[in-house]
């Protein structure tokens, strides 16, 4: 059975069409033409990604749909400009790549790195207003908008972030490209992903007989074989949550040699749990691009909403073009998700289906933090793999908010960190992130994970 949208969408698409549409969670921006002027620049400037990397891409989330590799998507819940530093970006690859070396090893399988950096600018808010001892200012909506700071003048929304977004974007891109080339990522130096005040972990010896099995299993068939080009390299992709439309429109590119539109602004945009309306500006501009998409679908979700909204953004049902990642809650996922997966399998619709166990489950403590506890994380993972198994689906990648720094954001783990431990590192501008530790143990959870769900 086909689903017909239950929209109409203007036949017409163009970059600028979403336009037409209610488009949720924008800043007013005061002066129009200044916005104009702005991003009539942005779209002069050079693109931050390719097309044939967007559909090297595509291509790969085809694979993962099909089971043959396994998505880690993961970085900060909010970049910020600030943060663009050699340390920080290179200690958050180290993280990925040390998650995705235990999950190479563990799951058998090629693992998809895709970070959620160079653009994760953007954040949407539950309120356009924060008020402090009886001032009102706009909320801040993340480095490409405003600035954190509670006064008038930082909480403006300023046109000229989106050219500076665009320039830290470019930096980070640039500085993750160098390094992975130049051969940071070389698997024979797991060694150089190490950070330095993780030696005393309680999962260190247990990190470092992986990297040992593997330096084996590397040397062996080298030995067999002879050093294999290409193999040993690994590749780094981007994503971000493509909120702010007139920054995702002017990035928003034709090329050469590929029909069609690409956002070259990043190779994975993904559509928030808040502006993913049918009829919304969204869902409208994410119609028209080539690139592969993702949508966040929170618990409110269900197989009437979720089904127009493949048909609507997948209509051919193009391999490796759609992904849903699920952000339902440790306590919620169990009740929500398996008619979810019931009515995509039902209709027979190619999705790839990844679990974000961050988001469902944020609380606020008693001293005043926003927070989230590794039990409900893992909890939220523990059962999407069961739940998938049981409907006859896949799970086939995570969405993780994680950094490389030593912050004490997310409770528990095997620090167990407690409330009265948040005070010491909390660093995040936004939502809490699983350090450098709690995101390792979280691979090798997944891992153990995957593999009794498979022999289950
Ligand atoms: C996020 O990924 O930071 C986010 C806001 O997620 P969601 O749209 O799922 O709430
Ligand atoms: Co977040």
């Amino acid at each position: 059975m086909s689903i017909a949208p239950t929209i109409d969408h203007p036949s017409e698409w163009a970059p600028h069409s979403w336009q037409q549409r209610v488009a949720l969670q924008q800043p007013l921006y005061e002066d129009g033409a200044e916005l104009a002027r702005a991003t009539a620049q942005l779209a002069t400037l050079p693109p931050l990604v390719t097309s044939w990397e967007v559909l090297a891409l595509k291509k790969a989330l085809g694979e993962a749909q099909e089971g043959k590799r396994f998505l880690l998507q993961g970085g900060d819940c909010a970049e910020s400009f600030a943060d663009c530093t050699s340390p920080i970006i290179s200690n958050r690859l180290k993280v990925l790549l040390q998650m995705s070396l235990v999950m190479v090893h563990g799951l058998k399988k090629p693992v998809l790195r895709v970070g959620r950096f160079a653009g994760q600018y953007a954040k949407p808010r539950s309120t356009d207003t924060e008020t402090r001892d009886g001032v009102t200012l706009p909320s801040f909506r993340g480095d490409l908008v405003n600035g954190q700071e509670f006064t008038p003048a930082a909480r403006r929304a300023d046109p000229q972030r989106l050219i500076q977004a665009h320039a830290h974007s470019a930096l980070t891109m640039n500085f993750v490209r160098a390094l992975v080339d130049g051969g940071f990522a070389d698997l024979h130096h797991p060694e150089y992903w190490d950070l330095a005040w993780v030696e005393h972990s309680p999962l260190a010896a247990e990190y470092r007989r992986m990297v040992a099995a593997i330096g084996d299993s590397l040397r062996f068939m080298e030995t067999l074989a002879g050093p294999i080009a290409g193999f040993t390299r690994v590749d780094f992709f981007t994503s971000h949550e493509a909120l702010l439309l007139h920054y995702e429109e002017a990035l928003t590119r034709k090329v050469p040699r590929h029909h069609g539109w690409f956002n070259l602004s990043t190779h994975f945009p993904w559509i928030g749990m808040r502006t993913a309306a049918l009829d919304g500006a969204h869902v409208e501009y994410f119609r028209g691009i080539r690139n592969p998409v993702a949508v966040k679908v929170g618990p409110s979700v269900t197989p009437d909403v979720l089904l127009p909204l493949i048909e609507a953004l997948n209509p051919e049902d193009e391999p490796g073009r759609l992904t849903l990642i699920h952000r339902m809650g440790n306590a919620q996922i169990g009740s929500v998700l398996p008619r979810l997966l019931e009515a995509v399998k039902r209709e027979g619709r190619r999705v790839l289906w990844v679990a974000d166990p961050m988001h469902g489950n944020t609380e606020a403590t008693s001293n005043g933090y926003k927070t989230r506890r590794f039990d409900n994380i893992r909890g939220e993972l523990d059962q999407a793999f069961d739940i998938h198994a049981a409907a006859g689906t896949r799970l086939g990648g995570v969405h993780l908010e994680l950094t490389g720094e030593d912050v004490t954001e997310c409770m528990g783990g095997a620090r167990d960190l407690s409330e009265t431990d948040l005070d010491r590192a909390y660093k995040s501008m936004v939502d809490p992130r699983l350090n450098y530790e709690q995101s390792l143990e979280l691979a090798m959870l997944i891992v153990r994970k995957s593999v009794a769900a498979r022999t289950a």
